[in-house]
Formats: structure tokens, C-alpha cells, sequence
């Protein structure tokens, strides 16, 4: 049986999901804490098989000491007893990830199962938890010796996706042989977030803000990513990466477009997709005028605070990684044509903080002419809340302008309510075959397309200086301030 596009197969008894890196980060503090928090709250069929996968000789009971310390507590209490069921599901194969052997321990483990419950058309998810140089080897295997060829399967994959245009096509091609469109599942997990999910209800279900977000009342749009911590034990990692990849051409870039995008034809995978991508293609590539600020952080002010440079995990001692940067966009298209959008994005920073920002215009005329303009705000981090900043009458006997703001703060909405992580909705997504929140193809080469020229000049021979600001500041100046 196949799988149609527009008829996904939900997975419900007699799963097998495979974690490839089991013993790695990502499984340990998301992938693990996402598949306990997703049985503790009965969304997850006990019926399950999860089978861990890594190079390394170690055990389940192992596995789950690892995790513990990631899991939340879930919603109905008893967590140590399900813990204790929960792993009754997982077993462990140890296997390298460029040779065949272990893949057919991994077949015969799968097969022995499915056997066992009588499943005739297998379900199949297989969860790449490894570090993208070898995604295409995993995938690879994948493909030649636990396919579900009577079956479905389904390959998660997590970014990076490519480092520029060029590669990210190359990781596209060595793919395409291997899996269907519809088998794979591209994770950004800012996509996972309930309250970045939730901002295409937030736009459409309330006609009156979606009808005032264009050029004639919006004066800008910023999008803000601020970490109060830096590049501590990633240096490794984040000195080829940099912010620019690290967060604004996916997460940062995401928000951004479900923010901008025109109503998506239908509340469905393609049709999302296809209206992200109808608005990426209104933007202009990015280049050096777009660039409002580079920076990397310094120590701090008060010394207790090293500088990126300071890092033990950063071994080039001269690199001139950006862990700060503002750039300006323009979307070109009827609603936006002429709004400043700002996208800021630093590590090391004074606060913790995910937001974007509307705001509108002032009002030119009128009785309350250049009264303080309102602002809408979603804050998706720490705290998620939506607030709009309102005018009113100060209270007493003058006609006093009193801005306030309407606020709601999900966690005192919704107190009573399981919200989903990132990975618990995203994992939850792959077993029912919704790709809605998942990254198509043509979405990342757009994407790609806008940041690669920005990419290629600050990492290039003319390349600015960065500014270097003190860990724990506000940054260097931004274009709205
Ligand atoms: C990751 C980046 O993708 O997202 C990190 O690599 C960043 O540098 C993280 O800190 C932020 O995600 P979250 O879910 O912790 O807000």
C-alpha cells in the first residue's frame, strides 16, 4: 500500500520507530523527553516499538539515565511507574552507520517484532538524530535494508540542511533517489513550537488583524532572538555555523513568513507550503545593504563572562563568527511593498527573548491625531504571550490617553491544558503523515537563495569586521532604536 500526499496514513498500533544517534544530545534532551512526554499523556500507542540505534556499546537502562534529567513531569502524576512501562517499548542495537551489519541486526530486530503482532503492512518511522555528515550514509541504509516495502515509511530528518544553496541542493539530491517527498520529514523545530503554530489561527481565525497587517497601517515588522548565554561547550559547532545559520535562515525566517504569507488556500500540508513559499519568493536576495549590524560578543563588563574568542570550544582564535546580526528585508508584494522588516538575532545578549513586533502606523488625524501607536506582540519565548498595546481613558475627570495592553499569557490562559514541545508535536505529526510543519524542499532552496549572497560576502575577503559588544548587553545599535 502508498501513500497518497493528500491522504496521509496515520500510525496508530504496532509502530516501529527507529532512533538512529540514540546516544547522542539531540536524542537525550529532546528526541527521548519528547517520546516519554508523548506516552505520559496518552498520545503515544503503547503498542510502539522504539528501537535506539548508535555506534556505541552502551544500554537502554543507560539511555534512560541519560534522559531522565530532560523529562518534565506530565500532566497525571505517576511518572516514575510509566517511565518504567515506557522503556518496556525500547530496545537497543549497537551497529556502525556505513556498514551493513548492524542495519540487518536492526531488520531482524524490526521484522521479529512485526512478526510477532501479526502486522502485514508495516509502519515504519526512522528518526535521523545524527550529524548531517552522515544523514545521506543513514539514509542510505536505510533504503537497502529496513525500507518498509509493504509498507509505509517515514524518514525525520533534523537541520542543518546544507550550509548555502549549493550543498543544501546536493544533501536534495542525494535524497531524491532514496525517499519520496512524502517520506521525508524536515524538522525546524521552531515549527513544532505551539505557539509559533499557532500563529496562522492567531492571523486567519481573526479577519479584523489580518485585514490591518499591510503597508497602509503597519509601519514595521521586527522579528527578535535573544540568548543570554553564548556559544559555551558549541564552539565546535557554532564557528562554521554562525547566527545567520544557526537561527535566521530557518527559525527566525519561519516566523517571518508565517507572520507575512498570504491565507493559505486550505488548511493543509501543500497548502501551507505553497503560500510560505509564494511569499519567500517576494523577498530579494540578501546582500551587504542589508546589514544593519555584525557583532560577536566580547567578554563582559564586569569579567565574569569570557568572550567568545575566550572559548574553549572556539579553536580559531581569530575567527570573525557573527553570534549577533540586524538585517533589513523587503518583501515585495502588494500588502508589504515599502514596510521595514528587521530581523535581530544575538547569543549572549541581556535577556531571553523570541518575539515579533507589529507595529502600526500612527494615526494622522482625528480627535486622538499622534496618539502612541499600537503594537501587537507575540512573544514565543520564555513566557508565550500575545499582547496588543491599546489607548484608552486614564481613569478621573480628564480625557487623559492611557495606553494599556491586552494581554494573554498562555500560561495563565491555559492552566490546566498539556501544551505540546516542539518535538512532542513534531514527532506526534510524523505518525499521523501531517507535513504541515515540516520543511518542504522547495521552501529550503528558497530560503537559501535569499541567504546565500549575504553568506558568501560576510564570510568572504571584504567581509566587515565584526562590532564586538559585551556578553550580557544589549548588542550593538539596531536601525529602530
Ligand atoms: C537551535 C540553535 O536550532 O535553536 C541554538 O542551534 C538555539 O543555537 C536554539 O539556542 C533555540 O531553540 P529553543 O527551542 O531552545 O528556543
Amino acid at each position: 500500500m502508498t501513500q497518497s500526499a493528500s491522504e496521509p496514513v496515520a500510525f496508530k498500533k504496532d509502530t516501529v520507530l527507529v532512533i538512529f544517534g540514540a546516544s547522542g544530545d539531540l536524542a537525550k534532551k529532546e528526541t527521548f523527553p519528547a517520546l516519554f512526554g508523548l506516552y505520559s499523556e496518552g498520545a503515544l500507542d503503547p503498542s510502539t516499538k522504539i528501537i535506539c540505534y548508535a555506534r556505541s556499546n552502551i544500554t537502554v537502562e543507560k539511555i534512560r539515565e541519560m534522559c531522565l534529567p530532560y523529562c518534565r513531569k506530565s500532566t497525571t502524576g505517576n511518572d516514575e511507574a510509566k517511565m518504567k512501562e515506557f522503556f518496556k517499548m525500547v530496545s537497543y542495537v549497537q551497529g556502525a552507520y556505513d556498514t551493513d551489519d548492524g542495519y540487518i541486526r536492526l531488520r531482524d530486530e524490526i521484522e521479529s517484532f512485526e512478526a510477532e503482532r501479526g502486522v502485514t503492512e508495516p509502519h515504519r518511522v526512522f528518526y535521523l538524530a545524527v550529524p548531517p555528515s552522515i544523514f545521506l550514509t543513514v539514509a542510505g541504509q536505510v533504503k537497502k535494508n529496513v525500507y518498509a516495502e509493504n509498507g509505509i515509511t517515514r524518514v525525520i530528518v533534523e537541520k542543518p540542511f546544507g550550509d548555502d544553496l549549493e550543498s543544501s541542493r546536493e544533501m536534495q539530491k542525494g535524497f531524491k533517489p532514496l525517499f519520496r517527498p512524502e517520506e521525508i520529514f524536515k524538522v525546524d523545530h521552531f515549527l513544532g513550537k505551539d505557539d509559533v503554530r499557532r500563529l496562522l489561527t492567531v492571523r486567519f481565525a481573526n479577519p479584523f488583524l489580518n485585514q490591518s497587517w499591510n503597508k497602509d497601517n503597519i509601519e514595521s515588522v521586527q522579528v527578535w532572538f535573544k540568548e543570554p548565554f553564548g556559544a559555551e561547550g558549541r564552539g565546535g559547532f557554532f564557528d562554521s555555523t554562525g547566527i545567520i545559520r544557526d537561527v535566521m535562515q530557518n527559525h527566525l525566517l519561519q516566523i517571518l513568513t508565517l507572520a507575512t504569507m498570504e491565507e493559505p488556500i486550505a488548511n493543509n500540508a501543500d497548502a501551507i507550503r505553497d503560500a510560505k513559499v509564494d511569499l519567500l519568493k517576494c523577498m530579494e536576495p540578501l546582500g551587504p545593504e542589508n546589514i544593519v549590524a555584525l557583532g560577536q560578543y566580547g567578554r563582559s563588563v564586569d569579567g565574569t563572562k569570557p568572550s567568545y574568542l575566550d572559548d574553549d570550544t572556539v579553536l580559531n582564535k581569530k575567527s570573525n563568527c557573527l553570534t549577533f546580526t540586524e538585517l533589513t528585508f523587503a518583501i515585495h508584494n502588494d500588502r508589504w511593498e515599502g514596510v521595514p522588516i528587521v530581523m535581530r538575532a544575538g547569543k549572549g545578549l541581556d535577556e531571553d527573548r523570541v518575539e515579533i513586533r507589529i507595529k502600526y502606523k500612527k494615526n494622522t488625524s482625528g480627535m486622538f491625531k499622534g496618539c502612541t501607536p499600537n503594537e501587537f506582540v507575540i512573544h514565543f519565548h520564555p513566557k508565550p504571550t500575545i499582547y496588543m498595546t491599546f489607548n484608552t481613558k486614564a481613569p478621573g475627570f480628564d480625557d487623559k490617553l492611557h495606553q494599556i495592553n491586552l494581554d494573554m499569557t498562555y500560561a495563565q490562559e491555559y492552566k490546566k491544558d498539556w501544551v505540546p514541545e516542539a518535538y512532542e508535536c513534531l514527532i506526534k505529526d510524523a505518525f499521523l503523515g501531517n507535513s504541515a510543519n515540516y520543511v518542504r524542499d522547495d521552501e529550503l532552496d528558497v530560503s537559501w537563495a535569499l541567504f546565500t549572497p549575504l553568506l558568501k560576502y560576510v564570510e568572504g575577503p571584504n567581509a566587515p569586521e565584526p562590532e564586538i559588544y559585551p556578553y550580557g548587553s544589549t548588542g550593538p545599535k539596531g536601525i529602530l532604536e
